[in-house]
C-alpha cells in the first residue's frame, strides 16, 4: 500500500511487511500486558483521600523477547513546522536559530574545555518547561493542524510529546540504570505526554561532580566548532556557548495506528541549498570518548549507538557526526554515522539491541496508554512509571501537581472559535 512511505532503519536488515500485517496492532493484550486479578488503590500521598481513584491495574512488560516481532509501520516523518528559542529561552515561531554544518578536519584537535569558565551560559535546568514550547507552537499553527475543521479545536494527532520522551521509550527494553515517569493527559481526543523528573534523576543532578558538569559542556562546545549561523561564514569558537538557544523541528508521522506529533532539537543542517528538504538535510552532532580497546568498541556499539540511533531515527535525521575526544577533552577524530546503517554496524555484537524491539515496545506502550487513559480531562494525569527490570505501572491523579496542560492552552483549545460557545 504505502511501502514507499515506510521508514526502515536499514535498507537490508528489515523486511517490509505486508500492509495487512503492519496495520495489526491488537496483540498488546496477549503478549506484554498483564492483567492483575486484584484491584489496586493508588493514592498520591500529597493528595486528599477524596481524590483517590480506585482502579483495576494493568501493567506492561518491558522484556525484550515480547517485542521481537516484525518491524512496525513507521512512516517517513514529515516536518510540518519549526520553532526557535533564543538566548533568554524566548519562543519564536520560526527558524532564526537554525545553524549550518561546516565539515571539520578528520583529526581536528578541538579543545572542548576552552571557554568553560568564562564563555558559558548554562540553561537553568531547574526550570521545568514541560510541553509549553510545543503548546505555543500548536496555538501558533492551528490552521496547519486543523485544516478541515479549524473550529472543532481537534488536532490531527493521537499523541503530542517531545522527541526525547519517545527516545526514552525506544531504549526502555535495553535500559538497566535509569527509570522514567511519564505523565499523560487526554484532552479533546489527543494524548499529551510530558516527562516528570524521577527522584533518582533529581538526586543525580544535585550530586554531579565538577568533572561531570564540565563534560556536559563539551558536547555544546563541539557544536560551536562545527556550526555557523549563516551559510557563508566559518564557525567562531571565540564566542559564548549559550545552551538556552535551540532550533526545534516539529514532525508528524505514524507508528502503526498511532498518529504522532512531536518536536525535537536539531543541531544543524547541511548548508548546501540544494540539499534534500528537512528533516533529510539535518545533522545530529555528538561527542564520545575515543575508542582504544575492543571492550570500548563493544560498549560504544551496545550503549551509545542505541541512544544515537533512537534519537535520530525518530525525526528522520539521516546523519550523526561524532567527535571522538580524549580524556582531556580534545577531539582527536571525527566520523559520520549514517542512521540507516547503524543497525548493520552492530550486527556482529553478541546479544545486542534491535531496532524492531525498540519500535514495538514504543508502539505497545502507546496502545497501553490509549487503553488506560480513558478520561478526557485536562485536570487528570495518568502517571506511567517504570524502573529497570520492572513492568510499567500507572497511577491516576486529579487536580494534582502533576497536571501540565496550561490554562491558556486549554482555554484557547476549548472556547474561542468553538461554535458551541458563540
Ligand atoms: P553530546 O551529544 O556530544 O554528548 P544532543 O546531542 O542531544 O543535542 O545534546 C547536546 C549536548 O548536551 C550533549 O552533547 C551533552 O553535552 C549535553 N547533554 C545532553 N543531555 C545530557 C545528559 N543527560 N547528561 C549530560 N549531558 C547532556
Ligand atoms: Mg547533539
Amino acid at each position: 500500500m504505502d511501502h514507499h512511505q515506510s521508514h526502515n532503519p536499514s535498507s537490508s536488515n528489515h523486511q517490509h511487511q505486508s500492509a495487512h500485517k503492519r496495520e495489526r496492532n491488537d496483540n498488546w493484550r496477549s503478549s506484554s500486558v498483564k492483567k492483575l486479578s486484584k484491584p489496586n488503590h493508588y493514592q498520591n500521598p500529597s493528595e486528599s483521600a477524596a481524590r483517590q481513584i480506585p482502579v483495576t491495574s494493568h501493567t506492561l512488560s518491558t522484556r525484550r523477547e515480547h517485542f521481537e516481532k516484525d518491524f512496525p509501520l513507521y512512516k517517513q516523518p514529515v516536518e510540518i513546522g519549526c520553532f526557535s528559542l533564543d538566548s533568554e529561552r524566548r519562543f519564536y515561531n520560526d527558524n532564526r536559530q537554525m545553524r549550518y554544518y561546516v565539515e571539520p578536519d578528520r583529526n581536528p584537535n578541538f579543545d572542548l574545555r576552552d571557554g568553560y569558565r568564562d564563555r558559558y551560559r548554562k540553561r537553568d535546568d531547574g526550570v521545568k518547561e514541560k510541553l509549553d514550547h510545543m503548546l505555543h507552537w500548536i496555538l501558533a499553527n492551528r490552521l496547519k493542524l486543523q485544516p478541515s475543521a479549524p473550529s472543532t479545536r481537534l488536532l490531527h494527532a493521537d499523541f503530542v510529546t517531545w522527541r526525547g520522551h519517545l527516545t526514552k521509550l525506544l531504549t526502555t527494553p535495553y535500559e538497566t540504570r535509569e527509570g522514567w515517569l511519564l505523565a499523560v493527559t487526554r484532552f479533546r481526543g489527543t494524548f499529551y505526554i510530558s516527562e516528570v523528573e524521577t527522584e533518582a534523576a533529581r538526586r543525580e543532578q544535585e550530586n554531579r561532580t565538577e568533572r561531570h558538569e564540565e563534560m556536559m559542556y563539551w558536547g555544546y562546545k563541539f557544536e560551536q566548532y562545527t556550526c555557523t549561523d549563516d551559510t557563508h561564514s566559518l564557525p567562531d569558537p571565540s564566542g559564548v556557548v549559550n545552551t538556552n538557544e535551540a532550533f526545534c523541528t516539529v514532525v508528524q508521522t505514524r507508528l502503526a495506528d498511532h498518529k504522532l506529533l512531536f518536536s525535537g532539537e536539531v543541531d544543524c543542517r547541511d548548508k548546501d541549498p540544494d540539499a534534500p528538504p528537512p528533516p533529510s538535510c539535518y545533522v545530529e552532532l555528538k561527542t564520545s570518548a575515543e575508542i582504544c580497546t575492543p571492550k570500548q568498541r563493544s560498549n560504544f556499539h551496545r550503549f551509545k549507538l542505541l541512544k544515537w540511533w533512537a534519537q535520530s531515527f525518530l525525526p528522520g535525521v539521516p546523519r550523526v557526526v561524532a567527535g571522538f575526544r580524549d580524556e582531556e577533552g580534545v577531539v582527536v577524530s571525527v566520523e559520520t554515522f549514517h542512521v540507516s546503517k547503524i543497525s548493520s554496524l552492530i550486527r556482529n555484537e553478541h546479544n545486542c539491541w534491535k531496532p524492531t524491539v525498540c519500535m514495538n515496545f514504543c508502539c505497545d506502550f502507546l496502545t497501553f496508554v490509549k487503553h488506560v487513559a480513558v478520561e478526557d480531562d485536562p485536570d487528570v494525569v495518568y502517571l506511567f512509571s517504570w524502573d529497570p527490570r520492572r513492568d510499567v505501572t500507572y497511577s491516576i491523579h486529579r487536580n494534582s501537581h502533576y497536571s501540565f496542560l496550561r490554562h491558556w492552552y486549554i482555554k484557547e483549545m476549548t472556547s474561542e472559535g468553538d461554535p458551541d460557545h458563540h
